[in-house]
């Protein structure tokens, strides 16, 4: 408990800019994460804008969520964008039949999608149809997004109510196209990757970026049949990992009042993501050397078992510091493949996996992993900065260990640099000395967020149990000790 770990940042070597999408987030259309999360229509006895809550919009708003994924997911591979136009009450309802089998009535289309992205001031990503689509209805929604000049579907996104053109950042062809997306072959996949792409045309000046379904876990052939087949065609290669503490899609574990070993495991399997990120990349750098294709995890996060007595098809879980410390995790891994890691999405915005918000009708909380996101806002558009730490601890024991502290830094946009640190021990503080090479340390000021116990988690009666608190420490002797609390997350600014 009273070693010193030595984390060594060094800014006079700077590297890639941390892309803000990389802090990116999902909604589907998938049980309470758009419709009564987010989406209550505009005659709603619930404050709203255009039909989208207010406390929710508002509170994404200070997270600063650069970006949106739409509308899936495996939902996406049945969404059929014309019925989600024109007047709401003459939309056609359908079975939701990837998420419980609930009615889809079509209410959130690509107006109110755009009206959302607009409010948070964040950029758009649209998951295309390839399992049951047409290349002609995906090139007829790129047009109908994104045409400028006089097109019939021009003239009908003016009448539905824009007459400008949508800013569309990211389309994908496709998702989990192994999986729900249509169980194909990469190869497969690859081919018809390549005929849609063909017919997806735009202004050049509003041009989406266009992504390819990869592949998850373990499994790189994906990335290894994609990147060598879609060469000048792609600019993002996509990749899911969900983590389950215990590993077992049949058995995944509880998200509160779970054994030490869950959250140790829990801890052990999200820190794999630096593993399949580096098989993945080092694939990426033997097929495209000139790094014009992007490694970008669309999906990612907790998966439990869902919380008792909720639909099992909605995804809804309790989200504990736990996940903050998961998130926070993923973060420092993403920084340090910056060059590559350019877009991420975590699962899911809004009550479903692991959200940022869980809302119960008219009520909100915000969830350790908001505050994480939060805290991790500096790192958005930052270069980061190569960091190196000696004498780590271990958490674990018989060889098994993970780091006990994981680090990463950046000079963000203000000027200063930032250094996140992560304890994943939960019984034990440890002592960090903090150096910067190229800079004086005085002291470091920021926000730390820890709790007592492992499942600490907000609820509508204690909304505030678990959130950030103010932090600083100063040097002494010309040495900086920031002593890091057990299952924490800390995120400080360097000052002279
Ligand atoms: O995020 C929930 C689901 O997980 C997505 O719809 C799908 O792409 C993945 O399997």
């Amino acid at each position: 408990a009273f070693a010193q770990v030595n984390v060594t940042v060094d800014a006079s070597k700077p590297g890639a800019v941390i892309d803000k999408d990389v802090y990116g987030q999902f909604a589907e259309h998938l049980g309470t994460g758009i419709y009564g999360g987010l989406w209550v229509g505009p005659d709603s006895k619930i404050p709203n804008t255009k039909g989208w809550r207010n406390d929710v919009v508002g509170a994404l708003k200070d997270m600063h969520v650069p970006l949106v994924r739409w509308p899936g997911g495996c939902f996406a591979d049945e969404y059929h964008w014309r019925e989600g136009i024109g007047p709401r009450n003459k939309r056609p309802v359908k079975v939701n039949t990837n998420w419980g089998g609930v009615p889809e009535n079509n209410a959130v289309g690509t107006h109110e999608f755009f009206d959302l992205v607009e409010m948070l001031g964040a950029d758009a990503y649209v998951n295309g149809n390839l399992g049951t689509g047409t290349p002609q209805e995906a090139a007829e929604w790129i047009e109908y997004m994104t045409s400028e000049g006089k097109s019939t579907l021009a003239e009908l996104r003016a009448k539905n109510g824009h007459p400008a053109p949508f800013k569309v950042a990211y389309f994908a062809i496709g998702n989990e196209s192994w999986g729900c997306g249509g169980n194909m072959r990469p190869e497969y996949y690859a081919d018809l990757y390549r005929q849609w792409h063909t017919f997806l045309k735009a202004p050049q000046h509003l041009r989406p970026k266009m992504i390819a379904s990869g592949g998850n876990g373990d499994d790189t052939s994906w990335t290894e049949v994609l990147s060598r087949d879609l060469k000048g065609r792609t600019e993002g290669i996509t990749f899911h990992y969900y983590t389950l503490p215990t590993g077992n899609w049949d058995k995944k574990g509880a998200a509160t009042a779970f054994p030490e070993s869950e959250w140790f495991s829990t801890m052990t399997n999200t820190l794999r993501m630096e593993d399949f990120v580096r098989k993945n990349v080092a694939i990426l750098d033997k097929n495209d050397p000139e790094k014009k294709i992007g490694f970008d995890v669309d999906e990612w996060g907790t998966w439990y078992d869902v919380e008792k007595g909720t639909n099992p098809g909605f995804l809804f879980q309790r989200n504990t510091i736990r996940d903050a410390v998961v998130a926070a995790l993923n973060f420092n891994i993403f920084h340090a493949h910056a060059d590559r890691v350019r877009m991420t999405n975590i699962a899911q915005m809004v009550n479903v996996l692991q959200a940022m918000i869980i809302t119960d009708n008219e009520k909100m909380l915000l969830t350790p992993t908001y505050y994480t996101f939060k805290m991790y806002v500096p790192f958005q558009g930052a270069t980061s900065l190569p960091v190196a730490l000696s004498n780590n601890t271990t958490y674990g024991s018989n060889g098994q260990g993970v780091p006990g502290i994981s680090a990463s830094a950046a000079k963000a946009k203000d000027g200063k640099t930032y250094v996140a640190l992560v304890n994943t021990n939960p019984h034990d503080a440890t002592d960090v000395v903090l150096n910067v090479a190229g800079q004086n340390v005085g002291a470091v000021r920021g926000q730390l967020l820890t709790a007592d116990a492992m499942d600490a988690h907000n609820t509508f009666e204690r909304k505030d149990a678990v959130k950030p608190v103010p932090f600083s420490a100063n040097a002494s002797g010309g040495k900086l000790t920031i002593k890091v609390p057990a299952k924490s997350v800390l995120v400080v600014a360097v000052e002279g």
